[in-house]
């Protein structure tokens, strides 16, 4: 933007100062925008205070004009934080996926495993449209609008209530009757027209132009400053909710289509194409129903949404891990594209496997630009005979990283290169691959030592589901690594101190600003307390995902509880003899594998990092640098059973023995495929057999159906 030469402030006069603050306030907007949205200031740190000063010294002098988008009325956040954050008190969760017919019968029937009987009244589900944008919450309290979040990782969101209020769909006052507290949750997207119209905006002021109405959906809702988004057309289906002051069925009515039309009465939006199936081909009939209209549709969809109907069911079928028992999302088929496959090159992640990865001739897919595919590892390479220089179909699908899944032999060119997979780690150490045993991936033998692998290590740690800092992104990291800052997660931690004496601090770097390094040294600061879960996801140990991490968190509470059991456990295992069986192994390894969901091929990773001194000495300073949260005890924690290790043995009568399960770990307890003298209770039910005699011989608690249902509060 251009500037003319300013005036001093007492030469203006009304008008010239109205005009003024008029061009002010569309500069400061403006700067905002590339130093905030996009992160790429234009003007220096002081070029831009000093048009804010004058933007304020203008309004001292003519109070009277100050504009209601005055740049002075949203300075005031402090910039370094962002957006604040918003705890979920009921998590956001995401869906699991259907790929086809049989993977939806395949949801049905497990309904019917978990329900028993119950399972024919399950079939009826609402299916609805999957709304390719982004999922929002928004709190009502006594029917006025008083909090809206993003998703974020689903246990704490962004605080972006001013950016909500500028969307029509989002009622600023419920009409009718409203409870005291209602979290309604659903999708806010921008249409397939107004995505064209914004774009030629954009295009038209020499702005970048967003790739899809999502993302240009999600660039509009982020936004710092809510006047942008109030300029931007998004809308919002309404489909679920979170937090309520009441019971779901005394607010919202016995199902979900009854809730969803209690949505509607309140104000808001919901989507037209939902409808009641009575069974599973009604239901397999409304997906078919639905994707005919796909394309005809104003509005990105990528699936059918089923949700069980009664609301009393959803309750018993409960949650495992991330997503509901109670809703599955039918996904449409992933779209393809044919194009030119380029180049193969090499990555590596942060256990040193070797991925290659195709550079293709950018293509659009699905609204899409793709320029590089995964090729998954050298075997599927060969499987599928894909060459340098081969014509290649790649795919999309959901937020998935582009594949290329064939090749189309009757295009191949004549000079077509097969891809020699490396020997050597293609960083600066070169160090040998080596293939694991079955397995079809190369791994880097470098370990802690190769470079790609110190790099991938350090922005999992800083990735979102981990201390998600913002500003420590994969380009920052690498450029922070290769110039000797930062080796290791702990050292992010002193980066700010060492920092405050370097010969050349970050301001003095190329593309660093005052401010930018303010933000990102607070955005560490923010993260030195942090939950156990995240804590350990972010360690990067083999095959310690997010859902692993919060099952260690949950088991051992504590970080000091949690690093002694493991150090206990790693002994242990360098101690025993190669053995298939945890129990011989010893007490804490043995407790270890004992988690529900962890086997012994997660507990030996475990092991195998607790047997490393390097990772033991980064634990070491980030346990003095940081704050480790303890694990919250469960919201049930007072539950009788909670902490308890359960066997359910038998057939029950009241419920199926997998919602049995569920039961017992929605209270906190954990259960056991069998009977050890680590067993709390023995749950005895028709039919039992060995197990219910081997708690008796070890002196373990034989409980009846009837008295698990008293421990649990349920009337037998
Ligand atoms: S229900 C507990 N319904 O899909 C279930 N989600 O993959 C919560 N989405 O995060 C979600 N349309 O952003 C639901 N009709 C719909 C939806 C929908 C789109 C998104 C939502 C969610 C994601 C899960």
């Amino acid at each position: 933007m251009t500037q003319g030469p300013d005036l001093s402030v007492e030469a203006l006069d009304e008008a010239a100062a109205a005009l003024e603050l008029e061009r002010l306030a569309a500069e400061i907007c403006y700067h905002d925008r590339r130093y905030h949205g996009e992160d790429a200031p234009e003007v220096s740190d002081a070029d831009y205070d000093a048009l804010v000063r004058r933007n304020r010294e203008i309004e001292l002098r003519f109070p009277a004009l100050v504009r209601s988008d005055s740049p002075s009325k949203r300075l005031g956040a402090p910039v370094a934080s962002g957006f604040a954050k918003v705890r979920h008190a009921v998590p956001m969760l995401s869906l699991g996926n259907a790929f086809g017919d049989a993977d939806l019968r395949e949801f049905f029937a497990r309904l019917h495993r978990f329900l028993g009987q119950d399972g024919a009244a399950a079939e009826r589900v609402v299916a609805e449209p999957k709304i390719d944008g982004l999922s929002v919450s928004l709190r009502y309290e006594a029917g006025a609008f008083v909090k809206g979040a993003t998703r974020g990782d689903g246990s704490e969101g962004e605080d972006i209530t001013a950016n909500l209020r500028s969307l029509e769909e989002v009622p600023e006052r419920l009409e009718g009757k409203a409870p005291v507290v209602l979290e309604v949750r659903g999708e806010a997207y921008m249409t397939k027209s107004d995505f064209q119209i914004i774009n030629a905006r954009q295009e038209a002021a020499g702005l970048k132009v967003f790739a899809n109405p999502r993302n240009a959906a999600a660039g509009s809702l982020r936004q710092l400053d809510a006047a942008i988004t109030a300029q931007r057309p998004l809308r919002l289906f309404a489909y679920a909710w979170g937090t309520l002051s009441g019971r779901p069925e005394d607010l919202l009515g016995d199902t979900h289509w009854q809730a969803l039309q209690r949505l509607k009465a309140w104000g808001f939006v919901v989507n037209p194409l939902s409808r009641l199936c009575q069974n599973q081909e009604d239901a397999l009939a409304a997906y078919r129903a639905i994707a005919a209209l796909r394309t005809d549709l104003n509005y990105d969809i990528d699936g059918v949404v089923f949700k069980v109907d009664r609301l009393d069911l959803q309750a018993r079928l409960g949650f495992v891990s991330r997503a509901p028992r109670w809703a599955i999302a039918h996904k449409f088929p992933a779209e393809q594209a044919v194009t030119k496959l380029e180049d193969i090159a090499i990555q590596v992640g942060r256990t040193g496997a070797l991925t290659p990865v195709a550079t293709l001739t950018p293509v659009t897919v699905g609204g899409v630009v793709v320029s590089r595919a995964t090729l998954h590892n050298e075997d599927e390479i060969k499987r599928k005979d894909i060459r340098i220089g081969d014509s290649v179909v790649v795919q999309r699908a959901g937020d998935v990283i582009p594949q290329a899944v064939s090749v189309l032999l009757d295009k191949r060119p004549a000079d077509s290169t097969p891809f020699v997979f490396p020997t050597h780690c293609p960083c600066s150490l070169s160090t040998p691959v080596v293939r694991e045993q079955d397995g079809a991936i190369a791994r880097c033998s470098g370990a802690l030592a190769c470079p790609h692998q110190q790099v991938e290590k350090l922005r999992h740690f800083a990735s979102r589901g981990a201390f998600d800092i913002e500003g420590l992104g994969e380009k920052n990291i690498k450029a922070f690594f290769d110039r000797g800052l930062i080796a290791t997660p702990d050292e992010i931690f002193t980066l700010a101190a060492r920092d405050s004496e370097a010969a050349e601090p970050l301001v003095s770097w190329k593309g660093w600003q005052k401010r930018s390094v303010r933000k990102l040294f607070a955005a560490i600061e923010a993260r030195r307390r942090i939950s156990l879960q995240r804590f350990i996801y972010a360690l990067g140990i083999r095959q310690v995902g997010e859902a692993t991490a919060k099952l260690l968190a949950r088991r051992y509470r504590s970080l000091a509880g949690w690093y002694t059991a493991m150090l206990q456990a790693a002994d242990e295992r360098a101690a025993a003899p190669e053995t298939g069986k945890a129990e011989e192994v010893g007490e804490a390894y043995a407790a270890l594998c004992d988690i529900d969901q962890i086997g012994l091929s997660v507990a030996d990773d475990l092991c195998r990092f607790f047997q490393e001194p390097h990772n033991l000495a980064v634990l070491e300073r980030l346990e003095a640098a940081l704050e480790v949260e303890d694990a919250a005890q469960s919201d049930e924690g007072g539950a009788p059973v909670a902490g308890k290790t359960l066997v359910f043995t038998g057939s029950l009568k009241r419920m199926t023995r997998s919602e049995a399960k569920a039961r017992a770990e929605a209270l906190g307890a954990k259960v056991a495929g069998s009977v050890s003298k680590r067993t709390d209770y023995v749950v005895v039910g028709a039919d039992a057999g060995s197990k219910a005699a081997k708690a008796q011989a070890l002196g373990v608690a034989v409980l009846s159906e009837d008295d698990w249902l008293r421990l649990i509060g349920e009337t037998a």
